[in-house]
């Protein structure tokens, strides 16, 4: 499905009903790396799960990037569906990112939030220096190389062994990412905020979930983020990378319908 909104068109996949549960891919991803949530959270949640500017159908300006921005095209987003109420908001590593951006602009809209393979601190400066390296690798090599430099690190060792058609969809996912959407991130994910302090303020009903084998943001920084957070449930998933909800579907998705069910 496709919405307009004011500057541009999102691509977005919906489905079941009751509470709504908006999902937020990482970077460099789409809506698909949601599939299992999309198709089996149906009788949980009405889930919906966008591609955010740059990636998969949506629209990808040539333009900067911001997470405030990712984040207010869901606002659209969520305008355009009628969604009025507050509203369930999940992000996976970069879409955490945004996730907290949106719950520093629009608070009210939010009545819980998922955390999952993500952290709250902003990037190191070398963190920083290395999103222009990249930047500077999508723009002489292409997205290809981003993908080959990225796709080792997405999953937990195992699962390449034991799931190969699963690297292989991810390398897809991450290669077709349009090239203004790479840019766009990085510029976003390298100047983005720090929300630690923020944490301790979010009184709403939060999930941090992570994969104990997440090679790309460690274990540790679920930890941290929950020992903040002042209404917070943790769930450290094992045999699961970075994408522990394609790594692990039911797993994650029992830890999202417990969340779910606690509010
Ligand atoms: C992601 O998976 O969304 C990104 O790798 C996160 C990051 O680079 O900070």
């Amino acid at each position: 499905m496709r919405a307009q909104l004011s500057t541009i068109v999102l691509a977005y996949d919906a489905s079941g009903s009751g509470r709504p549960l908006l999902l937020i891919h990482g970077y460099p991803l789409n809506r698909t790396m949601w599939r299992p949530q999309v198709e089996n959270l149906t009788d949980a949640a009405r889930v919906i799960a966008p591609d955010l500017r740059g990636h998969g159908e949506s629209d990808a300006p040539a333009e900067p990037y911001s997470v405030d921005r990712l984040a207010d095209d869901l606002v659209e987003l969520l305008d355009d569906l009628g969604l009025a109420e507050p509203v369930v908001i999940g992000g996976l590593s970069m879409g955490g990112y945004v996730a907290l951006a949106f719950y520093r602009r629009h608070q009210a809209r939010v009545a819980g939030l998922i955390l999952a393979a993500t952290r709250a601190g902003a990037d190191s400066e070398a963190g920083k220096a290395n999103r222009d390296k990249a930047m500077a690798l999508a723009r002489e090599k292409g997205v290809g190389a981003i993908a080959d430099s990225m796709l080792p690190k997405m999953l937990a060792p195992e699962t390449y062994q034991t799931h190969p058609d699963l690297a292989q969809h991810l390398r897809h996912m991450m290669a077709d990412t349009p090239l203004n959407g790479v840019i766009g991130d990085l510029g976003a994910m390298r100047d983005r905020p720090d929300s630690t302090e923020l944490l301790g303020g979010i009184l709403k009903p939060v999930l941090v979930i992570h994969g104990q084998e997440d090679q790309l943001i460690p274990p540790s920084e679920a930890e941290a983020t929950f020992a903040r957070l002042p209404n917070a449930r943790l769930a450290l998933v094992p045999s699961a990378g970075h994408l522990l909800n394609l790594e692990q579907p039911e797993a994650f998705d029992a830890e999202v319908r417990t969340f779910l069910k606690s509010f």
